[in-house]
């Protein structure tokens, strides 16, 4: 049975599949100049005991709404990608997985959340900081289409 995202009976999460590819893939492109490409998704679903890539599925439509991939090697986290389709933000569906994420990962052990992001990705600098990230860095030109700065950021989970 997939973990309910708390307080939203509508929506559920559990792991990416091979079935998902199409709709992740779909949303992807809305969400970002530069997206990965399916391969790249498949990937991550392959690479398992490092990749965690999970869905927010919607009920009773039991659409792919939201996704969010991240690596957990021993004490370390990185969210790689998260984006939520167009017609669903607002929702609070973001926050509820990087929420899901964190309290899962800092019971499995985890110690540090890392993550970059666009320097102008107001909206999701804003999720970041409300969830308590701190900017460690930049990394220049970090991203293409178009060429810019990522900022790093971290979270301690071990406190
Ligand atoms: C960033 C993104 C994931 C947010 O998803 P979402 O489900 O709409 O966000 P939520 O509804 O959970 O919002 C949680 C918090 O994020 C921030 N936020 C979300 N959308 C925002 C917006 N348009 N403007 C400002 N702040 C915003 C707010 O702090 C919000 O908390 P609040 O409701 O108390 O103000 C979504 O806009 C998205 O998919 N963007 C494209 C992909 C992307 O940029 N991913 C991040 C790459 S690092």
């Amino acid at each position: 049975m997939p973990d309910l995202i708390e307080g939203k009976e509508r929506y559920f999460i559990r792991r990416m599949r091979e079935a998902d590819l199409a709709a992740v893939r779909e949303i992807e492109v809305l969400s970002f100049s530069n997206p990965w490409s399916v391969n790249t998704f498949r990937g991550e679903i392959q690479n398992t005991g490092v990749s965690f890539p999970l869905v927010v599925v919607s009920r009773p439509d039991e659409e792919v709404v939201a996704y969010i991939i991240f690596w957990h090697i021993r004490e370390d986290v990185q969210v790689n990608n998260i984006a939520v389709h167009p017609g669903r933000r607002g929702l609070g569906l973001a926050e509820a997985m990087m929420r899901y994420v964190i309290a899962k990962t800092r019971a499995a052990g985890a110690g540090f959340m890392t993550l970059e992001v666009r320097r102008s990705n107001a909206p999701a600098l804003a999720l970041y900081q409300k969830l308590g990230f701190e900017v460690l860095g930049t990394r220049k030109n970090y991203y293409t289409k178009p060429d810019e700065d990522a900022l790093v950021l971290a979270l301690v989970l071990d406190q």
